[in-house]
């Protein structure tokens, strides 16, 4: 049973700036999480192998949370494969949650992906929905993010998923959503009262997998071709329907093919094209 009073940080009660730990916070969403709650009056400290702490080990991690009043929990298992990630992703939060829970942390932010609670055959997303399991036993004020897949993974899928010059791609739907938006959704529930639940955000279209790739033509150098391979990848025989996240989702506004015309307007102006 989970104590919904005293959730006022100890910063608020103080008057002091408001500490905001942001574990993994030197990945993808790490600058923008860290460099929007920054820019909103707040202390955001980056936590991750190369700032010296380790979510396995525990290395570094009783120095970077003290004094912390906001946890966001955005690390990411090295590896995919099953057993490696469910062991990372468990090991890794409740030695993040022990921790915080012993440095008086008041609220705890996990970035987790849409579709966690329904591919249990799937390793990696059995591993997220554990992840998220040891947060929601312990006594951590929470909110749990499930975003959709990022716009910025579909490059490196795609560089993954090249075989003899073609790229091999499943028709799986998905919602991809800007990273950035991600992080927005991330910043305001550091700022917002703990859902003791999940808030969900994708993006604002549909598109199928093979078709993302067809529309991103940086990563097919060459004009490389891609084929549709329903066996292919991480990504493989996901029903429609699992990764958009349903009715209660929340739409960010960044379309995947504005944000490619912005990057091709981008290296265009680097190139002095424009
Ligand atoms: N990518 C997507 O499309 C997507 C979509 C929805 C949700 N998510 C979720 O978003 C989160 C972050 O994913 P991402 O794609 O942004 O990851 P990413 O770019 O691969 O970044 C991973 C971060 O985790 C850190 N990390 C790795 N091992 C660590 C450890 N032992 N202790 C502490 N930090 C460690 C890395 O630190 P170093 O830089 O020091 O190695 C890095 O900062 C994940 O929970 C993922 O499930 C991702």
């Amino acid at each position: 049973m989970h104590g919904r009073a005293g959730t006022v940080l100890k910063s608020q009660q103080h008057g002091e700036l408001m500490k905001v730990v942001v574990a993994g916070g030197t990945g993808l969403i790490r600058r923008q999480v860290v460099g929007m709650l920054r820019s909103s009056g707040r202390d955001a400290v980056s936590a991750a192998p190369l700032t010296g702490v380790g979510t396995l080990t525990g290395q570094g991690m009783k120095q970077v949370l003290k004094g912390a009043d906001v946890v966001v929990d955005a690390f990411n298992s090295p590896s995919f494969q099953a057993k490696t990630s469910l062991d990372f992703f468990t090991r890794s939060a409740q030695n993040l949650i022990a921790a915080a829970q012993r440095a008086g942390v008041r609220r705890y932010v996990m970035l987790s992906v849409i579709g966690a609670d329904q591919l249990p055959e799937n390793g990696y997303f059995r591993a997220k929905s554990a992840q998220e399991g040891v947060l929601r036993d312990s006594e951590l004020p929470y909110t749990i993010v499930r975003a959709a897949r990022f716009f910025e993974f579909v490059a490196p899928v795609m560089g993954l998923s090249t075989r003899g010059g073609r790229v091999h791609l499943p028709s799986t739907q998905l919602r991809p959503v800007a990273a950035a938006d991600v992080a927005a959704a991330v910043a305001t529930s550091v700022e917002e009262e703990p859902l003791y639940g999940v808030r969900q955000i994708a993006g604002p279209e549909t598109h199928r997998l093979n078709r993302l790739g067809e529309l991103t033509p940086a990563a097919r150098p060459d004009d490389r071709r891609v084929v549709t391979d329903e066996n292919a990848g991480l990504f493989a025989g996901i029903p429609d329907g699992v990764l958009t996240g349903g009715t209660t989702v929340s739409t960010a506004l960044t379309c995947y093919e504005d944000r490619l015309k912005q990057n091709s307007r981008k290296s265009m102006i680097r190139a002095g094209a424009l």
